[in-house]
């Protein structure tokens, strides 16, 4: 059964990097994309890797012209094990994969945040 946990306060959730809190016996991690926070299990679908732990950096895109160009309105979340990167927008690999991060719900209250686990 879920249960509610306190996270942090707002503003220890910074873009560009996950905090990492533990909440019951599951570790969480919570950024903000695009101003607003997320907050993602830190466990890889892939194979079970901290991937809140890995780097947030810009989406690549290969162009017809075989350059690569970044996209940073996409950003997405590389594991640090095996390299996958998935998007933060939506939790899916950048390649086809059935595979996802796992979003927690949460809600704000008074500058806190607090993540159902
Ligand atoms: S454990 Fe994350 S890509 Fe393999």
């Amino acid at each position: 059964m879920r249960q509610r946990y306190y996270f942090s306060t707002l503003d220890e959730i910074v873009e560009g990097q996950f905090t990492i809190r533990e909440l019951g016996n599951r570790s969480v991690g919570a950024t903000l994309l695009h101003g607003k926070p997320i907050v993602v299990l830190n466990f890889c679908p892939h194979a079970g890797a901290p991937i809140c732990s890995g780097k947030i950096t810009p989406k690549q895109i290969l162009e017809a012209s075989h350059e690569l160009t970044l996209d940073p309105e996409h950003p997405v979340l590389r594991c640090p094990w095996h390299g996958w990167e998935f998007s933060l927008e939506n939790g899916r690999t950048v390649f086809e994969s059935r595979l996802r991060l796992a979003y927690l719900e949460f809600e704000i209250n008074e500058s806190s945040i607090f993540v159902w686990v």
